[in-house]
């Protein structure tokens, strides 16, 4: 029985729309099921409003991958790495987008879309979509970002500087 494509999610904002319609294209053409989570059109919108709804399918686990994209890439890189087990890369090089999976499993692309021109944000695409996650030592690295023991350790020495404490 045929495989049934992985779906993968992606979403921008008005900045980002027409990079968000020609990187579509590019992974149907791929093979890939794409769920587009807006906009429509490049009317102005706030980049939140896309990103939250991605984020919570990637972070649940709903969905294993999605594409974000802003003029920077940061506003949706801010909010989409708020959610556990989001790790939401932002990739203006093909090679950044191959280290953010090879060292850091990036399950969510983030393309600065204003400055990131159509052939270069396919190939930074493509090579987030084709490299695996090393392992190893970085496996080690990325358990580390979401441990608790470090959020305290945090904290604390904030506290320990803080002369009304
Ligand atoms: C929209 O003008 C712009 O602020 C937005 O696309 C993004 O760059 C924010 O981070």
């Amino acid at each position: 029985m045929a495989q049934s494509p992985e779906t993968i999610l992606i979403a921008s904002d008005h900045a980002g729309f027409e990079l968000k319609e020609k990187l579509e294209a590019e992974l149907l053409s791929l093979g890939y099921a794409v769920l587009d989570l807006g906009p429509d059109s490049d009317a102005s919108i706030d980049y939140a409003d896309f990103a939250h709804p991605l984020a919570q399918r990637v972070s649940s686990g709903a969905s294993q991958r999605g594409i974000l994209l802003c003029g920077t890439g940061l506003g949706m890189s801010y909010t989409a790495n708020r959610y556990p087990h989001v790790r939401a890369a932002i990739a203006w090089t093909p090679e950044i987008a191959a280290l953010a999976r090879e060292h850091n499993d990036a399950n969510v692309l983030v393309l600065p879309a204003r400055f990131v021109g159509d052939d270069d944000g396919r190939a930074i695409l493509n090579a987030w979509l084709d490299t695996p996650f090393a392992g190893g030592r970085h496996a080690r690295r990325v358990a580390k970002i979401e441990r608790d023991e470090h959020r305290e350790e945090d904290s604390r020495s904030h506290s320990m500087n803080d002369p009304h404490d």
